[in-house]
């Protein structure tokens, strides 16, 4: 039987590439996105290299959005989850100067960039955990970033730095709690700086090989490694 993965934040970037690369690895992949009708010509595309690619509504921002989708998910999908990539992201620091100083940070900003980068993440794993408990098997992968790393920690960004922090308490919390309950792993990944909308044109990384790391992971063979950082499948200090 075809293994089932979740992919959020799969419009575009990382979160589309990931889906289709999963895809054509056999896997039957549910792009979770804000707007599937807006996006329905892109995902049209992958169901025309005959990828089993099905669209799913969710705003990792708004719980009763993410509990409709759970909801969703296992009506239309018997509830059996295999793989689940928390891929959707922001990076709003820009907006209020906080690139440059962090007093210039408004807390309206971290608080968004926490709810989605980090809660969002959070509350999906910890509804569909027990969907991987209950079959025995999981990947989970924590999109994060190298800027949330605090043994490189740089100054600048500091909203989106603190989420992707936190995010990988998040994997490390979980992982935690899913050692001893089947072959399920959970691991954070920074892809690099890559070209998508988030990186911009400088971004010295293809999306190929942004997702080069996460398919790694999403996709890691039984012992695989347990609440760690990875970038390409190398091992990254917190
Ligand atoms: N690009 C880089 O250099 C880089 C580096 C390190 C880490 N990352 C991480 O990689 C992940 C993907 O980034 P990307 O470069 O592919 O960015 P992107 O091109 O800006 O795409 C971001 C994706 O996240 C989705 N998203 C944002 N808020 C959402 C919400 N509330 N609910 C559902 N989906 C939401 C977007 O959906 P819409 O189309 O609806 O807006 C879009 O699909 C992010 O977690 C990012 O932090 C990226």
């Amino acid at each position: 039987m075809k293994k089932i993965a979740i992919v959020t934040g799969a419009s575009r970037g990382l979160g589309y590439a990931t889906s289709e690369a999963l895809a054509k690895r056999g896997y039957k992949v549910v792009m979770a996105m804000r707007d599937p009708e807006k996006n329905q010509s892109e995902i049209n595309k992958l169901k025309m290299k005959d990828l089993d690619v099905t669209a799913l509504k969710l705003n990792v921002a708004d719980e009763k959005s993410i509990e409709t989708f759970c909801q969703n998910f296992k009506k239309e999908f018997g509830g059996v989850l295999d793989v689940l990539v928390n891929n959707a992201g922001i990076f709003i620091d820009n907006e209020d100067g906080g690139d440059s100083s962090v007093y210039k940070t408004k807390s309206s900003t971290i608080q968004k960039t926490f709810t989605t980068n980090t809660v969002g993440p959070f509350l999906l794993i910890q509804k569909l955990l027990p969907l991987m408990i209950d079959g025995g098997y999981g990947r989970i992968v924590n999109v994060s970033s190298g800027m949330g790393q605090l043994s490189d920690m740089n100054q600048g960004y500091a909203a989106y730095r603190i989420s992707k922090t936190a995010l990988n308490v998040v994997t490390r919390v979980f992982s935690q709690e899913v050692a001893s309950q089947g072959d399920i792993l959970v691991n954070s990944v920074c892809p690099g700086w890559v070209k998508t909308d988030m990186g911009g044109k400088g971004a010295d990384r293809t999306i190929e090989q942004g997702i080069k790391g996460i398919v790694w992971a999403a996709t890691l063979p039984k012992g695989g490694p347990n609440g760690g950082f990875f970038r390409d499948g190398e091992k990254l200090e917190w």
